[in-house]
């Protein structure tokens, strides 16, 4: 069988309450802490950086999967490798040098991933899939919480889970293949069926107030 992840991003968290919120969600079944950084430059919204990510790290034993969504991006690796970050993620345009990030990531001991936006075409992974542990497809247009599904996203889905697919048939290592945006109870099956193995999720997990059409609670994805 397939194993099946889900991070909830603490995006849609409480940050008055931050280390209740991740121990909630680890308690709940979530495999990640998925952890959404942005910079006002990248994209139009600012947020958290090392020190939460290092303050949250006691709190829980899943791995903290970074997201970075920041240009430029390598000044931050070895600050969130040392803060307790897992998994670190960035978008292949906002670095110069592609090659040269994911070998920083993996230097200082962390997975690395690629995050594609909507208009970002596959071909990045033409040349990079055997340095990489996961796969990100955005399904929104990075920078907020709350936002709908883009529903381009299941053939591209398809596409990457085929590369991937082919990769491994050939000896390739294990690549996840995460979603992030719009990811709700209402669609969570079809994006699996598509093809990603986990599945981030921000306000259906934590429901919060900023994001009304979101609906559910911890329990309402965890239990899919
Ligand atoms: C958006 C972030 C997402 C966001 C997802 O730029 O990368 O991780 O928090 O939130 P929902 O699940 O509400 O779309
Ligand atoms: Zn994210």
């Amino acid at each position: 069988g397939v194993d099946v992840r889900i991070a909830p991003s603490i995006l849609s968290a409480d940050f008055a309450r931050l280390g209740e919120e991740v121990r909630a969600i680890e308690a709940a079944g979530a495999a990640l802490v998925h952890f959404d950084v942005m910079d006002n430059h990248y994209v139009p919204n600012l947020t958290i950086g090392p020190l939460v990510c290092e303050a949250i790290r006691p709190h829980v034993s899943i791995p903290i999967d970074v997201h970075l969504m920041v240009e430029p991006v390598d000044a931050l690796i070895p600050m969130f490798a040392k803060a307790g970050a897992d998994i670190i993620t960035f978008h292949p345009e906002a670095s110069r040098h592609v090659d040269r990030t994911l070998a920083l990531i993996r230097e200082h001991g962390c997975k690395a991933g690629l995050v594609l936006n909507p208009a970002t075409p596959t071909h990045w992974l033409d040349h990079t899939l055997d340095k990489l542990d996961m796969v990100l497809l955005m399904s929104v247009n990075p920078g907020f919480g709350g936002q709908r599904f883009i529903p381009g996203t299941l053939a591209k889905l398809r596409d990457v889970r085929e590369r991937i697919d082919v990769h491994r048939a050939t000896g390739g290592q294990p690549v996840w293949l995460e979603v992030d945006g719009g990811v709700k109870t209402d669609n969570i099956a079809a994006i699996a069926h598509a093809g990603a193995d986990t599945f981030v999720a921000g306000s259906a997990v934590f429901g919060a107030p900023d994001a009304p059409e979101a609906g559910g609670g911890y329990h309402g994805v965890m239990q899919r």
